[in-house]
């Protein structure tokens, strides 16, 4: 065994020299080039980057507020839990070390506010969700809150919080997944003036409603109660999150912030097809009226068409900042993820088969299109066979955009963050350096749905999605690199700076 580990040291050694031989015959090409702010910059400038505390005390407190769970084994924050109201006492105590003025409204978001130069004028909000999953990730939401904390403490230590011409509130949101009530949003729905009065009827497991769950965590759990919270749109300029991306497009694009341009719109159906049910062993093939063959063709055509859609959207609905995996991300996704047959046994032909379909894009219009051509070739493929369809439309949600100018800027500031950390990146977490010269954050689209979704009811909204290992997430192994986690904060703070930068060019 030793020697293969002495082996390895030697390999890791080595190869540690090189890639810091590297990195500075690069900080010297580029101090020779200065295409960029962030060459030629010197170690002193390390400590402008604030890496205590827009990396390691984040990266810290995720690990803390990933302890907080209402599992034993595993991660589980739902709305109102005791491990819920725990994490908001946490977080609001790290919104008061970041000098802002917190409370906890009717609904059990955590709120934190900064004046600002002008305290009549719109705020800027930012934030995401303090639930979780069943067995969750550290990152999901945690992320967007804890950068956001971080980045206003920076701007607050260097004395910049007073001279911004926005309130800045950052919110966690109570209720983002849904688990406990099957019903997504109520914290951002709540603030966004979204919130349906009926949801407050709306039973767990146990038979509790949303109603009782507020009273008993001594909140009033009233209509009223809960459209107080609602905040008039003159009030506010933006939303900003900060999320994990939830999927793979940008680690196989070697970067690690990305902004999203818009969250995907969504149909779901339910595809019953019966046929005629019967003996597995008597009666002939050329006699039945299998309803699961129909199925089978059924699905292996709509993933064709959702392919084939895909393929055709490249020109007329992709965006040229997209890049090719992004677009194909992008574009139209169309899956089939439950299935049941009845009887469902070995030695039955079955009477019935049912199937769900999900088909999610950024455009509308393209969702319409191929949702049309999906129902009309299961018809045609069940008419071929003999057996009946009946399609259902389950769910229906359009497409949200995000705000053209806070989406520029959001880029924009990734792009600074992205280079200023280039030369002090420590290991493989930022882009190669052979690919400095085209470090860039792609625009992205979102298939899944966040509270900026929510907020768009009440004013624009912009998103940066922040690269995860794997493109997993809901999951335990849920990961971001620290650099990337830095990243991210780093982009929020350049983001609000620029903000900053502009108005006040703006009096001189
Ligand atoms: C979280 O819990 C694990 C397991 O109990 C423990 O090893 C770890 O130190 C804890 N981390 C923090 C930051 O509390
Ligand atoms: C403060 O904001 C309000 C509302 O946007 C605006 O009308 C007012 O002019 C601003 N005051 C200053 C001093 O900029």
């Amino acid at each position: 065994m030793a020697p293969v580990v002495c082996f390895g040291a030697l390999v890791v050694a080595l190869v540690f020299t090189l890639r810091t031989c590297h990195v500075v015959a690069l900080l010297t090409e580029a101090s020779s080039r200065q295409s960029f702010s962030g060459w030629g910059m010197q170690e002193t400038d390390y400590n402008m980057r604030y890496q205590a505390l827009l990396r390691d005390e984040v990266v810290a407190r995720l690990k803390q507020l990933g302890n907080v769970s209402d599992a034993n084994d595993f991660l589980q924050r739902t709305f109102l839990s005791p491990a819920a109201v725990k994490a908001g006492h946490l977080i609001e105590a790290w919104m008061q070390d970041a000098g802002l003025l917190t409370w906890v409204d009717d609904i059990g978001n955590v709120h934190g506010r900064l004046e600002g130069a002008n305290v009549s004028a719109p705020a800027l909000l930012l934030g995401s969700h303090l639930d979780t999953v069943i067995d969750a990730g550290y990152y999901d939401g945690a992320l967007g809150i804890l950068t956001a904390i971080a980045a206003v403490k920076v701007l607050n230590r260097e004395g910049k919080s007073h001279l911004f011409p926005h309130p800045i509130e950052i919110i966690a949101f109570s209720d983002e997944e849904g688990v406990r009530f099957q019903t997504t949003f109520l914290g951002s729905q709540a603030v966004a003036g979204t919130f349906q009065p009926h949801m407050l009827d709306v039973a767990d497991k146990r038979g509790i409603t949303v109603g009782a769950a507020l009273q008993s965590a001594s909140f009033e759990g009233t209509v009223e109660s809960v459209d107080k919270l609602k905040y008039d749109p003159a009030s506010v300029w933006g939303y900003v999150e900060v999320h994990i991306e939830q999927g793979p497009v940008l680690e196989a694009q070697g970067l690690p912030l990305g902004v999203v341009e818009a969250i995907a719109g969504q149909t779901r159906l339910m595809v019953t097809i019966r046929g005629s049910q019967g003996h597995a062993g008597t009666v002939p093939m050329n006699l039945r009226k299998d309803p699961m063959p129909a199925a089978a063709q059924s699905i292996v055509a709509i993933e064709q068409l959702c392919t084939h859609s895909e393929k055709a959207s490249g020109g007329s609905h992709g965006t040229s900042t997209m890049s090719t995996a992004a677009n194909s991300a992008g574009s139209i996704v169309c899956t089939v993820g439950e299935i049941h047959s009845w009887p469902g046994a070995s030695n039955v032909i079955p009477g019935e088969v049912i199937f769900t379909v999900d088909v999610r894009t950024k455009d509308d219009s393209l969702r319409e299109h191929t949702v049309v051509s999906i129902e009309h070739s299961i018809q045609t493929i069940c008419k071929g066979r003999g057996v009946s369809c009946t399609i259902e439309r389950k769910h229906e949600a359009a497409a949200m955009s995000c705000g053209p100018g806070l989406s520029d800027r959001l880029q924009a500031a990734a792009l600074t963050a992205m280079q200023e950390l280039h030369p002090f990146r420590r290991s493989v977490s930022m882009v190669d350096e052979s690919q400095y010269d085209t470090i860039f954050a792609p625009m992205l689209v979102s298939g899944a749905g966040h509270d900026a979704m929510a907020m768009s009811h009440l004013t624009q909204v912009g998103m940066l999605f922040v690269r995860c290992t794997g493109g997993i997430s809901h999951s335990p192994a849920e990961h971001v690199l620290d650099d990337d986690i830095w990243a991210s904060s780093l982009a929020l703070l350049r983001f609000m700076e620029g903000v900053l930068g502009d108005l006040s060019f703006l009096n001189m």
